[in-house]
């Protein structure tokens, strides 16, 4: 059994089912969505970063040097990581994997922006998403993506779908019900939205726009789901 507990905004840790703990876009400390801060963090072997802007990225370098985890992510992001302290890294880039202690991780593309908060001028490759496969179930965090046909991709290969609905930077309601269509997974948590007045947007909304396409599992933070 893995657990996957929301921590607000695109933040979720990963227990799998060996007791290895995943950070996913570990943005606590200043996040207005979050219930816990980088000070209550116990445990993080590894941290999948999608991308380098401030409400993912945020809290990366911190917790990975407080709990001496394994920062993932493209190998632009490990350089800056590396470059400010941080004693692990893996590099990669979109559409590569690599078996990892936990499972197999990939790179998957998202069309969105690539800043890197904390870097005046640096960018980092195109942003990602991850898809992981944990051997028994396969999980899927589409980081800030748009909806885009390259989600086809991704059909019939995951059992549990992390997406954006917040619109504004990322995917709406509308174009994340499309995403599910494209995508057929088991089970759908909708991240991303009411962090900030302007990616406010009902939940339960997307929930009745998904209808019989897949279990739409809405988390508060600190809420988990396990699978
Ligand atoms: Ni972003
Ligand atoms: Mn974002």
């Amino acid at each position: 059994m893995n657990t996957l507990t929301f921590h607000g905004h695109s933040a979720f840790q990963l227990t799998t089912a060996a007791g290895k703990s995943l950070w996913f876009d570990p943005w606590l400390d200043g996040n207005p969505a979050a219930d816990i801060s980088t000070a209550d963090v116990k445990q993080a072997d590894f941290i999948l970063v999608s991308h380098g802007h401030g409400d993912h990225f945020g809290d990366v370098i911190k917790l990975a040097q407080k709990t001496n985890a394994t920062v993932l992510a493209t190998y632009e992001i490990v350089g800056f990581c590396e470059s400010k302290g941080v004693k692990h890294g893996h590099g990669m880039s979109i559409g590569g994997g690599y078996t990892f202690p936990f499972g197999y991780a990939k790179l998957t593309p998202a069309l969105h922006g690539p800043g890197v908060d904390g870097a005046d001028g640096l960018v980092s490759t195109t942003p990602n998403g991850w898809w992981v496969d944990l051997g028994d179930a396969r999980l899927y965090h589409a980081g800030d993506t748009a909806l885009t046909m390259d989600l086809q991709l991704l059909q019939g290969r995951v059992d549990v779908a992390l997406l954006p609905i917040g619109d504004n930077f990322t995917m709406g309601p509308e174009d994340a019900a499309r995403a599910v269509e494209m995508i057929k997974p088991r089970v759908v948590i909708p991240m991303h939205y009411n962090t900030f007045d302007v990616i406010k947007q009902d939940p339960a909304d997307f929930k009745r726009r998904v209808g019989s396409n897949a279990e739409v599992v809405i988390l508060k933070p600190g809420e988990s789901y396990e699978f």
